[in-house]
């Protein structure tokens, strides 16, 4: 291993990063993440800070979780690799398929396809959709429908469904037939409404509006996140997805429910879905399925799509999509070991409590700082804190303020994250009572500096 000095030296020089500017980055190099413990990391300077990011809203389980590490480590012992293309399987993709289908059984799932990430689980999604309307008898259904400030990965599918244009604009053509209705952001919406059961209703009108527009018949699938995370921790109010799934209903449009972030135990429900009491027809996974031991994602399915691919007669049932890791036998490894640890820790009932004491703490600085113009939790352990430089005028606070809040925080003891002119938190959900305490004078601290 190279000394920390040639690190230093090295780093961003040949490595592009995601989500940042590679000139950028050789200039402003990024912190170099050496350890991890428990609900902290440590820098390569030795700086240990509390990570309220949770990796990327995905280590639920905490760095220390040992049955996970142990069940990745034996597998990589026993059976390192084999496909599961149609014709071989491996021992722990067959329980991993029977865990995940029992964990998703009250949101109605009955089916499951593993891939290695959010963004190939959202591809899936849309891609099997059109493939269920093809089977139906109705191929000229191929459109979707999303919702703006939604963040459902980054390949041309979920790019294309994407309601933030910094993930669209650079690389467009997108997929065409897709359209977006106004986000459920209180704060600031085309409706001017800050009631967030009347901006619901509105976003359902525009819905029934746009599927008129299109024409029902044209529509293939609508996705959204039960609360968008990567968007600015939006949360809809609770009436939303119910009626926008009450619609797909009524126009045979699928409904999936993107639960990457949300899924397992993030909202303080076992999925977002549940959080909000519906039923989707297909939910996508990631992150949290493995705690970010090992990269693994999925799709699931209710019995309504199983039924029309599995009796299928004429071989178009057939599923010509997959990765060459779908059901890895280390992913699957990592996935039964998790999904216990998860089950067995009650993740969602901590990240409930939790989460309402993160929240009542950051509404108590909005008290305290008036460059907070809106702050935005209380389901689970999804946090953001939107900054404005003037609360009155709502004008979004510069990024250079925003770095050195964001920098603050960290010197003080906190890793939180930037997304836009908001701080997102997403702890461990193992995280404690004490935990929540540090994370919030950290935040004191790092506002002290705008
Ligand atoms: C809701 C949602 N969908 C999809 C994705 C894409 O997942 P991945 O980065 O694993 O491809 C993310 C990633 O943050 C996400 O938050």
């Amino acid at each position: 291993m190279k000394d920390i000095a040639d690190l230093k030296a090295m780093n961003a020089q040949q490595l592009w990063h995601p989500m940042g500017h590679p000139g950028e980055l050789q200039k402003n190099a990024p912190v170099i993440i050496d350890t991890a413990e428990g609900v902290t990391i440590t820098d390569i300077d030795g700086h240990t800070v509390v990570d309220a990011v949770g990796g990327l809203w995905c280590a639920n389980l905490g760095y220390s979780n040992d049955v996970v590490k142990q069940a990745i480590a034996d597998q990589l012992f026993k059976l390192p690799y084999y496909s599961a293309f149609a014709g071989t399987t491996n021992p722990q993709a067959i329980q991993a398929a029977d865990a995940m289908v029992n964990f998703f059984k009250d949101d109605g799932m009955a089916r499951v396809f593993f891939t290695s990430g959010g963004s190939d689980s959202v591809d899936t999604a849309l891609r099997l959709a059109r493939q269920y309307h093809r089977l139906r008898g109705q191929p000229g259904r191929t459109k979707f429908i999303s919702l703006k400030k939604g963040y459902h990965g980054t390949h041309f599918g979920g790019a294309s469904v994407n309601g933030n244009n910094r993930f669209r604009i650079g690389y467009e053509p997108l997929l065409p037939g897709c359209f977006h209705l106004p986000s459920p952001y209180a704060y600031r919406n085309p409706f001017n409404e800050s009631d967030p059961a009347t901006l619901a209703q509105l976003i359902a009108q525009a819905m029934e509006d746009e599927i008129t527009f299109q024409d029902p018949s044209t529509i293939a699938a609508f996705i959204m996140e039960p609360i968008q995370g990567a968007g600015g921790v939006i949360v809809p109010d609770a009436s939303l997805m119910g009626l926008l799934k009450d619609i797909c209903d009524r126009h045979g449009i699928l409904f999936i429910a993107d639960e990457v972030i949300c899924g397992f135990g993030r909202t303080g429900a076992w999925s977002g879905s549940r959080h909000w009491g519906v039923q989707p027809d297909m939910m996508t996974v990631a992150k949290g399925v493995t705690s970010a031991y090992f990269p693994v994602g999925a799709c699931l399915f209710n019995d309504k799509i199983a039924d029309v691919f599995e009796s299928d007669q004429s071989g178009e049932g057939s599923i010509w999509h997959g990765y060459t890791y779908s059901a890895h036998p280390v992913g699957m490894a990592a996935v039964n070991a998790c999904l216990s640890e998860t089950v067995k820790a009650d993740l969602k009932t901590n990240a409930a409590a939790r989460g309402d004491q993160l929240f009542a703490g950051v509404t108590q600085l909005m008290a305290e700082f008036d460059i907070i113009g809106d702050v935005r939790g209380g389901h689970g352990l999804m946090t953001g804190i939107e900054l404005v430089s003037d609360r009155g005028t709502k004008t979004p606070m510069d990024m250079a303020t925003i770095k050195r809040i964001h920098r603050a925080t960290y010197d003080a003891g906190t890793m939180v994250r930037i997304g836009g002119n908001n701080l997102l938190m997403s702890p461990p959900l193992i995280l404690t009572e004490a935990d929540v305490d540090r994370i919030l004078t950290c935040l004191r601290t790092g506002l002290g500096q705008a």
